[in-house]
């Protein structure tokens, strides 16, 4: 086992996840290894069923890897319940459908205040209303927006919200899991160049999953290529999306530019 590069936040060596029992299981992710770098955006890129949700579900610590280790600036990233409340906050989620992360009875304050209530030691000391307009002011949402209710808000909106709640309790790495895959494709643009934004002003590192190659290519450093639970290429952004040297990268890649070219673009794929 190699030793992970030393300017690395986070570190997922080895990593295997087997779903069932029955006839030995399905092993959905078989010795993937990936590495983030403090304010980098790594992309985790595959078809539908290759294996990436599992890969950000051991990280964010909701699933126990059969084997292989998720490791935070070196402390190993156990399950979620366990963590320390630093290393909890310290990983932040934002998922595909912010409707169903969202409670949509609840208002955006509420949401916020509850990430606040989760991790006291982050909750703004002085005015909390002004705090709480501060940051929505950050993810492009207007104040008037606190008081309006998850369930009233477009998608857009809704991901806007998610990424605040994230950013409530100061995190340092995002795990965007098909974060923008639900959004229609202007409002896709306006998402990830927030992120990026986001990701400089706050010093944040990135683990941004997605299906689609051409939103990987938007926003990633490095990109990881995943095909039925293994990674079959990982590089810099401009060598695999350049010159990809796998069969199936190159596959992705055909795939994203004819999107590009106007082909009718399913943004249903199953994720
Ligand atoms: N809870 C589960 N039980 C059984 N199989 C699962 C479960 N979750 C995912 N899988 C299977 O594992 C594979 C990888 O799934 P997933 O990690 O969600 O892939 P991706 O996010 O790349 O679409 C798929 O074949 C999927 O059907
Ligand atoms: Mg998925």
């Amino acid at each position: 086992m190699n030793a992970p590069p030393p300017d690395t936040l986070l570190d997922v060596r080895d990593l295997r996840v087997t779903y069932g029992r029955r006839r030995g299981g399905f092993r959905a992710v078989d010795g993937v290894s990936l590495s983030v770098a403090p304010e980098e955006t790594l992309g985790l890129v595959g078809e539908s069923g290759s294996g990436k949700t599992t890969v950000a579900r051991c990280v964010a610590g909701l699933i126990r890897p059969d084997a292989g280790t998720v490791a935070f600036e070196g402390r190993p990233l156990g399950p979620a319940g366990r963590r320390p409340a630093e290393l909890q906050r310290a990983v932040q989620m934002v998922f595909q459908d912010p409707r169903s992360s969202l409670n949509p009875r609840m208002t955006v304050a509420a949401v916020i205040g509850e990430a606040w209530r989760t991790h006291p030691s982050t909750a703004p000391d002085g005015d909390r209303t002004e705090a709480l307009h501060r940051l929505l002011d950050d993810v492009g949402l207007d104040p008037s927006t606190a008081q309006r209710r998850a369930g009233d808000l477009s998608g857009g909106q809704c991901q806007r919200v998610s990424i605040a709640r994230a950013l409530a309790v100061s995190p340092r790495l995002l795990v965007c899991d098909e974060a923008v895959s639900a959004l229609d494709v202007s409002v896709q643009a306006q998402i990830l160049r927030l992120l990026d934004d986001l990701r400089r002003e706050r010093k944040l590192a990135l683990l941004f999953i997605s299906h689609d190659l051409g939103v990987v290519h938007q926003i990633a450093d490095r990109v990881a290529v995943m095909r039925r639970g293994e990674l079959v290429e990982q590089g810099a952004a401009a060598d695999v999306m350049g010159a990809p040297r796998h069969e199936y990268t190159r596959a992705l890649l055909d795939a994203a530019l004819d999107l590009d070219d106007g082909t009718p673009r399913d943004k249903d794929t199953p994720a």
